[in-house]
């Protein structure tokens, strides 16, 4: 188990050093305090919240105030984890002022490490502009769900030369315009391995095959909590939906048949005070 706080420096000494680099979501306090106690490197508040917490049919709708009310929730429960904050759609695409007020409201009011933004060569400038102003950006290419009605639906990205072509071009301009790190989502796996080799910063692959530097997964898919489909990628470790399912399902059936509360969890008043008022 990790126990000392996980900076830059500990995540490019990872890639250095081969050790693979561990990320995962986290939304609330209860979930930051698992993930980070368990010693996982870095924890993404990722705008998965719209799907997997709000329950919107994207994450389109997520919006700067929900992801930093959901980062600061997070932030209180973590302490050795490297934190990321995921700026939603339309937080950075609008004009350069806007991008730095929003990145650096993810490190001044809910106490990120980091942000994270999607896109390829289209957000090179906004890249630029938040690493200048002091602000770490994670970059995510490939899928990116932000953008998906743009891509055709979510589907594997680069499989033809010319799109893997302008992935790993999009790679490279991420990394020059000052990016710690790229998120890999759904490309096919010799994608990956390439840029990844030819990368000085590090890769996490969601989807992106084991040839990363290291990997994420939304930690709904990896508990198993299903709420609806859940992508071949994902591989469950837990089924939180059947677990959760049952314990209500008795919970309902002791509450109507009356063995709940029982004895054990009722209050009693002493005989002579229960006198005075009966
Ligand atoms: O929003 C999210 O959870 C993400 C991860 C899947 C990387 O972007």
């Amino acid at each position: 188990m990790q126990n000392s706080k996980i900076t830059l420096s500990t995540l490019r000494q990872a890639k250095e050093s081969k050790r693979k680099i561990t990320m995962l979501t986290a939304y609330n306090y209860p979930q930051g305090l698992l993930v980070d106690g368990v010693g996982i490197d870095i924890i993404l508040v990722g705008d998965s919240l719209g799907n997997t917490v709000l329950g919107y049919e994207s994450t389109v709708a997520v919006t700067m105030d929900e992801m930093l009310h959901h980062s600061k929730a997070v932030r209180r429960a973590v302490k050795n984890s490297f934190l990321i904050g995921d700026m939603p759609f339309m937080s950075y695409n609008n004009t350069r002022k806007e991008a730095i007020k929003n990145a650096g409201r993810f490190l001044k009011e809910a106490g990120c490490d980091a942000v994270k933004l999607e896109g390829g060569t289209e957000v090179v400038n906004a890249v630029k502009y938040i690493v200048k102003a002091g602000i770490p950006v994670l970059g995510h290419l490939g899928l990116t769900p932000q953008t998906v009605s743009m891509l055709g639906g979510y589907k594997v990205q680069g499989k033809k030369a010319k799109k893997a072509r302008e992935i790993i071009e999009a790679a490279f301009a991420l990394q020059e315009a000052g990016c710690f790190g790229l998120v890999l989502e759904c490309v096919p796996w010799q994608l990956a391995k390439k840029i990844t080799q030819e990368l000085k910063i590090f890769t996490i692959g969601i989807g992106a095959g084991s040839n990363c530097d290291g990997q994420v997964l939304v930690l709904y898919d990896l508990l198993g909590v299903s709420l609806g489909h859940k992508p071949s990628f994902v591989k469950r470790y837990a089924d939180v939906t059947s677990v959760v399912t049952k314990a209500i399902n008795n919970y309902k059936k002791d509450v109507t048949s009356g063995k709940f509360p029982s004895k054990k969890q009722s209050f009693s008043m002493k005989k002579d005070e229960w006198e005075k008022i009966s």
